[in-house]
């Protein structure tokens, strides 16, 4: 059995799905409401708060294998429950972390991922971790200005990343969680190439058949607008690997994509064109 956490999220759902595509055995999904969730068929729901380990413990019964999002409990429960995993049998996790750890170890976020690494890696079960970089699918951080007609308001519009699909994370999840040689690995994720804000607004452009606008504006008006959901620490941080402050280790496109799952990293225009309907 594998259990998957933050089942109904961006790296979650499209994991459930690969899983189930691939025949990779029984699969259970954890959410905090199972009624308002829904799975593919033969995916198993079970309900569960990361911030309360004892309400997860009931879904990691027969668990062999777990995909694992530290940090979305509260402080201190990552550590809970990695060790109710551990009783509970759990033979080997999948961790999210990101590939600040090693390009911004000095970021707030990037210490709390690599916090969450040493605990996985000193809880006694076997572990693989996934270090992607930018998701494409930060970019629906921009889908309410494009719907309403507005410019994409970003600071850094010409700082090329090398973003992932987030369906990438995914599969390498799925290769990590179904096959014992990826235990004990850290993988750098990536996509392809590098693209720039500008170039994944023309990509969004030619996924809606109509052309966004880009308002490059200055960090202090980012940084304010972003702190207002992100908080000041995050948004300081983002605006940091989104071109503030980038290096040449955050700005390389590796290959682990294509040599873990034998299939090329997709492209920022592919995440486009299947996310359009979020941006009409
Ligand atoms: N975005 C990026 O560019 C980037 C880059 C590198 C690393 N990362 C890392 O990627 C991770 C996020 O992955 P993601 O985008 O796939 O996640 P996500 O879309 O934010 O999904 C998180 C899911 O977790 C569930 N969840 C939230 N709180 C929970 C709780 N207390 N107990 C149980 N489930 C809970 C929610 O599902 P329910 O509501 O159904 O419970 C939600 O669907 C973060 O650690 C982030 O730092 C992100």
């Amino acid at each position: 059995m594998i259990l998957v956490t933050g089942a109904t999220g961006t790296i979650g759902r499209a994991l459930v799905e690969e899983l189930r595509s691939h025949g990779a055995g029984p699969v259970r999904a954890l959410t905090r409401d199972a009624a308002r969730a829904s799975f593919p068929e033969g995916v198993e729901t079970v309900r569960g708060d990361l911030a309360d380990a004892g309400s997860v413990k009931p879904a990691l019964e027969g668990v062999r294998s777990l995909f694992f999002i530290p940090g979305l409990g509260e402080p201190g429960s990552d550590a809970e429950v990695l060790g109710a995993a551990r009783e509970a049998g759990v033979e080997h996790v999948v961790l999210v972390s990101s590939i600040t750890v090693r390009t911004h170890p000095h970021l707030g976020p990037a210490a709390r991922h690599a916090a969450g690494e040493q605990l996985l890696q000193d809880s006694g079960m076997a572990w693989t971790v996934l270090r992607p970089t930018q998701f494409a699918s930060n970019a629906l951080w921009w889908a309410a200005s494009i719907r309403e007609r507005n410019p994409v308001r970003v600071a850094y519009p010409d700082v090329g990343l090398p973003t992932i699909h987030p369906a990438d994370i995914a599969s390498v999840a799925r290769a990590a969680l179904t096959d014992t040689r990826h235990r004990g690995r850290t993988y750098a994720l990536t996509g392809p190439e590098r693209v720039t804000a500008r170039q994944q607004v023309a990509a969004l452009s030619a996924a809606l058949g109509r052309e966004v606008a880009v308002a490059g504006i200055g960090r202090e008006e980012a940084q304010r607008e972003m702190a207002a959901y992100l908080g000041d620490e995050v948004a300081d941080a983002v605006l940091d690997v989104t071109g503030g402050d980038v290096n040449e280790e955050l700005l390389r496109v590796r290959d682990t994509v294509a040599q873990v799952t034998g299939s090329p990293a997709r492209p920022f225009h592919r995440w486009a064109a299947e996310n359009a309907a979020a941006f009409r």
